[in-house]
């Protein structure tokens, strides 16, 4: 048994899986499971604050989304299922300070199957594993000195139908965070397959010029991203300009402000691309307004 607090206190967490809490470090899942065996699965990521999880309607209809891709049989009422496992972990793990911040992971994948190939057979018996995590919310030296970027060298093809697609497959985002750790940078950009910026590894991608709020569009095979929506409906309540459009990395490296939006970081800004500054080289103000507003949103119990 580890001595170490830290290693000791991820030991004693619990996961749900199909039902049941468990040990997160058990043996849990078969090895014939082809989540394991094929990365044959989808998931979600979601932020609980004090309990609450955040947009959990959205994210179950995405899930739901994301497993017709894959013709993985989803039960109905995931989302209740899902509720009441966070609940479920938040008490057994003591998850409940009104001011926890939890990201909480949903993975389902297709489940044990007998055999091999990659063919699955007609009937599934899904894995449904749900994970909560008490996480630090970005901390102020992020805020001030932003997020360097640099362009990943993998392209996403538009016309993947998986690209949209949140499966558990997630090697070549794997591969681009390596790469950007590699030249120095905090996360990758990805570009479309014909040079047109995408997305982060696990965000959405904001620009900000004379007073216009960009965005790729979604014909550029990116997520739909939960906090995107947000942020473009935010755009239109405080009067910003708005539009989803075809962009160039030239588009990034001309803008006053960049920023990433996801569920559980939030809005977060980007200071650097390949070691080139964007804007004056400093977190600028829409990006500091959006970061606050959905951070109020997300205290506030609506979503
Ligand atoms: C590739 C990718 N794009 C965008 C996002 C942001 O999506 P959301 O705002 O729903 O968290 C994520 C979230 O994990 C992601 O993995």
């Amino acid at each position: 048994m580890s001595t170490d607090p830290v290693a000791a206190r991820h030991l004693d967490r619990h996961a749900w899986v199909d039902g049941r809490l468990v040990r997160a470090l058990g043996p849990v899942l078969a090895v014939e499971d082809r989540g394991f065996q094929l990365g044959d699965g989808v998931f979600e990521t979601i932020r609980v604050h004090g309990a609450r999880p955040l947009e959990l309607g959205l994210h179950a209809e995405r899930l739901a989304a994301s497993c017709r891709a894959l013709e993985i049989p989803l039960a109905d009422g995931m989302e209740e299922r899902v509720r009441r496992a966070i609940a479920e972990l938040i008490a057994a793990d003591g998850l409940d300070d009104p001011d926890d911040e939890l990201s909480v992971r949903v993975t389902v994948t297709r489940g044990p199957v007998e055999g091999r190939g990659l063919l699955p057979p007609l009937e599934a018996r899904p894995t449904i594993a749900v994970q909560a995590w008490r996480v630090a919310p970005v901390g102020r030296e992020v805020l001030e000195r932003g997020l360097h970027v640099s362009i990943a060298s993998v392209r996403r093809d538009p016309q993947n139908p998986l690209a949209t697609v949140k499966t558990t497959s997630r090697a070549e985002f794997v591969f681009a965070r390596l790469e950007a750790r590699r030249r120095g940078a905090d996360d990758a950009i990805f570009l479309t397959t014909d040079g047109r910026l995408a997305e982060a590894t696990s965000a959405s991608l904001f620009l900000v010029r004379a007073g216009l709020l960009s965005t790729p569009s979604l014909d550029c095979g990116i997520l739909v991203g939960t906090t995107r929506e947000w942020i473009l409906r935010w755009a239109d309540r405080v009067g910003l300009r708005r539009r989803e459009a075809l962009l160039s990395p030239d588009d990034l490296f001309a803008a006053d402000e960049a920023f990433l939006a996801s569920s559980v970081a939030g809005v977060v800004p980007v200071t650097r691309v390949d070691g080139r500054p964007v804007g004056d080289g400093r977190p600028g103000p829409w990006t500091m307004r959006a970061r606050e507003d959905r951070e109020a949103f997300a205290r506030s119990g609506e979503g």
